[in-house]
């Protein structure tokens, strides 16, 4: 490996100020990923983990639901799952070449902006950042890691807190995710959701997701779409729950992609002294953007 890999842990390296889970990428193609050639049609889903890119994901794929499956039919590929319709970028690991599929492309990342291939920066494409309040986030992690093979499972949720304030998690810090994407806004095209508005508008959200991407839907194609993208629908839905992961890699018993699908949920796990502390650094980290974000309605999934 290059001099500039530092081995964080046993489950992840660093890599140009990112942390990857070992196994699930290389530096080399990490690199290569600068030259990738970006389409205009293009797509790109880009999060911090935990933040409803599934959700996000299952929604742009219903947007394209048909030309996406139709062009990859003729280039003699057949998607079964949103993971074969759109894709992680970095992670590549027994899919056949990006470059090789046919428009529209659609791919999901949790990479920062100078990761991703340059064409995105000169504004090619189109990406779609979704963001989520950084204690529920917190709170959604910490139960992932327990269910993600890849990750390490944390001790408590203290121990998990300390590691994801200090970026010592997969994807690193929230903070500078969220800072870096919102800073560098003006290189990319670019729209920015969050994972609560969504929660709390379902309908406008999908409405603003057809408008950003071009797609004329009509209104009862739309609230398909909203009904497919509903908690309840996803989570019965084999295309979209990634219960299609190997045993291994998701551990079923220790949860699942789809857990509560709610704001607020934080409430649940932090204790008072823990909320204090971890808004202290949010003051200090978030200092000059102007970012706001729901951390309090408790809406149950419909
Ligand atoms: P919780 O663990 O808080 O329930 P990601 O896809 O980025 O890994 O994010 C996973 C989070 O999105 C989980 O949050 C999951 O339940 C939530 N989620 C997935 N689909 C959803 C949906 N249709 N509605 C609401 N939340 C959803």
């Amino acid at each position: 490996m290059a001099s500039s890999v530092e081995i964080v842990s046993p489950y992840l390296f660093r890599y140009k100020g990112y942390n990857f889970a070992h196994g699930e990428t290389t530096p080399e193609y990490i690199d290569s990923l600068q030259d990738f050639e970006i389409r205009d049609s293009d797509v790109f889903l880009v999060t911090y983990p935990k933040s409803g890119t599934v959700w996000t994901q299952q929604i742009i794929t219903l947007l394209y639901e048909g030309e996406v499956e139709e062009v990859a039919h003729r280039a003699g590929l057949t998607y079964s799952n949103n993971l074969e319709r759109m894709p992680w970028l970095e992670y590549r690991e027994g899919r056949s070449d990006y470059s090789l599929r046919p428009s529209p492309r659609l791919f999901c990342s949790h990479l920062t902006p100078t990761l991703l291939p340059r064409g995105l920066r000169e504004g090619k494409g189109k990406v779609v950042y979704v963001m989520r309040n950084p204690k529920d986030v917190a709170v959604s992690y910490y139960h992932f890691s327990q269910a993600w093979s890849k990750l390490e499972t944390p001790h408590s949720f203290q121990d998990f807190l300390d590691k994801y304030l200090e970026g010592k998690v997969g994807g690193s810090s929230w903070f500078d995710h969220v800072r870096a994407w919102y800073s560098s806004r003006g290189l990319f095209h670019i729209l920015f959701l969050t994972y609560e508005e969504m929660v709390q508008d379902l309908h406008g959200a999908v409405q603003k997701l057809c408008s950003f991407l071009g797609r004329q839907l009509d209104s009862a194609s739309l609230d398909r779409v909203v009904d497919r993208a509903t908690f309840c629908n996803m989570k019965a839905d084999p295309r979209a729950n990634y219960e299609f992961l190997p045993a291994d890699l998701l551990l079923r018993e220790h949860g699942h992609f789809l857990r509560k699908g709610t704001t607020g949920d934080w409430k649940n796990s932090f204790t008072v002294a823990q909320s204090e502390s971890f808004d202290s650094v949010f003051q200090e980290r978030m200092r000059g953007l102007p970012l706001e974000f729901i951390w309090d309605i408790n809406k149950q999934p419909e």
